[in-house]
């Protein structure tokens, strides 16, 4: 399915986990794709899936300038911007009162400020092409999962941050939808490997049966809110999760 040709996306965290199947599903699809990404092996790597239609930019989104470098680059390689996908997000794991503002900064700077940084240097260049973002959230969010205050924070910091623009911004063409996903990045994997017995019990409680494969099950969904068969839709939040949070 071609649903993306002649978009040209910024995806932030786009070099592994859920962004790299992001940047490969864009790009087959017909997109061209800027990853941004902190981990430069990984984006050399991704860049060489081809080498035409992927760059990669080594960058830390918690960085301001980062942003508006990686709109100034899409439009000199690609010629435009029509999509945004602020994917990265960094936190750790602790009991809410172990959390120190570090853990917070970290949160909050990776996530929800760089969301925001993206969205602002994005604006004109999206407003020109009738363009979309996809933010992320998260179920752990939704539902408030042990260990995760920052993160969840963040997370619905994003949500709300979004239905504003979606609000705001729907007059000059952007729509801005919100996708939660489960899925089996590498690093779940691994742990599905060390602990088979803990992740059969974990996916046999999602009405589904399994995680998400990044590229079969997030990266569609994503590209459908990219593409122009979502064009009637903004301010959505999509579950990408196997049927494991039903928001009403
Ligand atoms: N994996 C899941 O099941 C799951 C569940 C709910 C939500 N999410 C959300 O989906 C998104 C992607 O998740 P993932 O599991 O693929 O994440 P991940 O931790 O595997 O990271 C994805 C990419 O982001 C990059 N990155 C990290 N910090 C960065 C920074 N400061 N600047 C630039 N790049 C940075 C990493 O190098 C990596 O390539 C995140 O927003 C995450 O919160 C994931």
């Amino acid at each position: 399915m071609k649903n993306l040709e002649n978009q040209v996306i910024i995806v932030t965290g786009g070099a592994a986990g859920i962004g790299g199947a992001l940047t490969r599903v864009f790009v087959k699809r017909g997109a061209s794709v800027l990853a941004v990404d902190i981990d430069e092996d990984a984006g050399e790597e991704i860049q060489k899936v081809n080498t035409e239609k992927i760059a990669f930019l080594k960058g830390d989104v918690s960085k301001k300038e980062v942003a508006q470098e990686a709109v100034d680059m899409a439009v000199s390689k690609f010629g435009k911007l029509t999509g945004l996908v602020n994917n990265a997000h960094a936190s750790r794991q602790k009991p809410l009162m172990e959390l120190t503002s570090e853990d917070w900064d970290l949160s909050f700077n990776t996530g929800f400020k760089a969301t925001l940084n993206f969205m602002k240097a994005a604006y004109a260049e999206l407003k020109k092409n009738k363009g979309a973002i996809v933010n992320f959230g998260s179920g752990a969010a939704i539902s408030g999962q042990d260990n995760q205050a920052s993160y969840a924070a963040a997370k619905e910091a994003i949500r709300g941050l979004s239905r504003v623009a979606a609000n705001e911004w729907a007059k000059d063409n952007i729509r801005v939808n919100i996708v939660c996903p489960l899925a089996l990045t590498e690093g779940v994997a691994q742990w599905k490997e060390n602990q088979p017995e803990q992740y059969k019990q974990v996916a046999s409680k999602i009405p589904l049966k399994h995680f998400g494969d990044p590229q079969k099950d997030i990266a569609p969904v994503v590209a459908f809110l990219l593409s122009k068969d979502s064009q009637y839709m903004t301010g959505q939040t999509l579950m990408a999760d196997g049927g494991d949070i039903k928001l009403r």
